[in-house]
């Protein structure tokens, strides 16, 4: 049991804390020293990597939750509202990255290869608010999480 609340804490922790650092480090940071091309290209790399992370996470939250779910309370209309508000937002986040994913990152990818950085920039933008999004969502489960249980 002990087992599967530390995994989907690492996973939320990795999801979460993964994209404030993009967003609220990262961000301001590559966009004060480098001009368009190597940003774009920077992201792209970036998001290569982040993305099979969130991947990752999100299998291990969705299984370690399922699974809690089941353990702790029997199914979900046993389980307690804040469960119930922590898996419909996560679901919601989990719809936003596969929409990031399979629609601005891809085309990202190809401007960036295309060296379109005028496309590139649009794609990135539509990110960037998507991720500012997600980010908002998943701070918004811990403080739901913390005052429903605590
Ligand atoms: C990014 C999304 C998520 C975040 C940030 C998150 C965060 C957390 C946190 C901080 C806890 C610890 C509560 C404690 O102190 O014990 C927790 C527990 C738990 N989470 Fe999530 N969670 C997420 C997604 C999900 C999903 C999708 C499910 C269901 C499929 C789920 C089900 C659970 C369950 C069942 C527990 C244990 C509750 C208990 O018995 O006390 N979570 N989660």
């Amino acid at each position: 049991m002990s087992l599967f609340i530390s995994l989907h804490l690492i996973a939320a922790i990795i999801w979460v804390g993964g994209m404030f650092f993009a967003y609220v480090v990262l961000r301001p940071a590559a966009a004060a020293l480098l001009p368009p091309p190597e940003r774009l290209q920077l992201w792209s790399l970036c998001f290569d990597r982040f993305f099979l992370w969130v991947w990752g996470a999100i299998v291990t939250i969705l299984a370690t939750g399922y699974f809690m779910i089941f353990n702790n309370y029997g199914g979900f209309s046993d389980a307690p509202m804040f469960v119930n508000a922590m898996h419909g937002m996560a679901l919601v986040m989990v719809l936003i990255f596969m929409h990031v994913f399979f629609a601005p990152y891809k085309r990202l990818k190809i401007a960036v290869q295309e060296g379109n950085w005028q496309a590139a920039a649009a794609k990135l933008a539509q990110i960037r608010i998507l991720v500012a999004i997600n980010t908002v969502i998943g701070l918004a489960i811990i403080v739901v999480v913390g005052i429903g249980k605590y």
